[in-house]
């Protein structure tokens, strides 16, 4: 094993020893399949740009995307229209507002930003269904390819966000009636809640991040999932907005793009040198992983990964 990989095996053991103890946060309950994970469960992966994977924990065990889906999506949204029309439905200045607000221009009703709950339910209804493939398929066809593996929907957590997810609902139906909703707002939230319902693994998680970090090649596979100028796109809006209410300091302290999500999911990417990812269910007020915020905290000082 080379000097870097053995300084990254010995740092993300250091890290699960020192964090897995800690037992501040909550569990997300707003969607009952949720509260049911297991508290104590921490893992960590990290991938590089040549393809190498550590971890530590069970990282292949599998817990549903939530809002780590969330760029990706946008990545796609990217892709497929281009900044300047996914610009036009949906901004990307910093809400600093929490991830469920109601994050909309007043004159035009276009969300702040696509990390959010409002903006991502428009990037999302920005995938249009093809005579191939309805939207749904094209979204779980890209997740996939970023992950570099077949991913599927916990049909469980689907359902139960479908049955408590009045609070989105309402939210699609603001933003139509203001105007920027291309779809019908059950289509769309029949999407988003089974976006968020896609399963994966740490594993998973860090070799999306990666390929956004290695220019939109997933670097397990070598293909090339989204265009170089789509992955940075994607890492400008992660770095601003996020972390939510949290982006500001969550730059000035680990200094990575990132995307929490209420499973437990985190995920960071350093450009053109890693992607990292936590699972670990226990949230702070935001909506991020107590233990993950930690992790990325300690390995950001400690190999030196703030960008700035
Ligand atoms: O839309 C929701 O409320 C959830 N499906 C996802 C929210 C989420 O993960 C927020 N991030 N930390």
């Amino acid at each position: 094993m080379s000097a870097a990989a053995e300084a990254v095996t010995d740092a993300l053991r250091e890290l699960h020893t020192r964090f897995a103890g800690l037992r501040d946060g909550q569990l997300a309950d707003y969607i009952p399949q949720l509260a049911l994970a297991e508290p104590d469960a921490f893992r960590l992966a990290l991938i590089s740009m040549d393809g190498h994977r550590y971890s530590t924990g069970d990282a292949d065990v599998p817990f549903t995307m939530q809002s780590v889906s969330k760029p990706f999506v946008y990545a796609l949204a990217l892709s497929v229209l281009g900044l300047d029309e996914v610009g036009r439905w949906v901004n990307a200045e910093p809400s600093g507002e929490a991830f469920n607000a109601i994050s909309l221009e007043p004159a035009t009703g276009r969300p702040d930003n696509a990390m959010v709950n409002a903006g991502a339910i428009v990037t999302t209804a920005l995938i249009p269904d093809t005579p191939d493939a309805p939207g749904f398929d094209r979204i779980l066809d890209c997740l996939s390819r970023f992950a570099g593996r077949q991913l599927d929907v916990d049909e469980q957590v689907y359902a139960s966000e479908a049955v408590t997810g009045d609070r989105n609902r309402a939210l699609a139906y603001l933003i139509r009636s203001a105007g920027p909703l291309p779809v019908d707002p059950v289509a769309a939230m029949e999407t988003y809640f089974r976006q968020c319902a896609l399963r994966v693994t740490t594993l998973d998680l860090a070799a999306m991040a990666a390929t956004l970090a290695h220019g939109g090649v997933n670097p397990l596979t070598g293909v090339e999932v989204v265009p170089e100028p789509v992955a940075a796109q994607v890492l400008a809006v992660m770095a601003t907005c996020g972390m939510y209410d949290a982006s500001g300091d969550w730059l000035l302290r680990v200094g990575l793009p990132a995307k929490s999500g209420v499973s437990g999911g985190l995920i960071a990417s350093g450009p053109a040198r890693f992607g990292l990812a936590t699972y670990s269910p226990l949230l702070d007020p935001t909506g991020t992983s107590v233990r993950g915020r930690a992790a990325f905290g300690a390995l950001s000082e400690r190999l030196g990964l703030h960008l700035m």
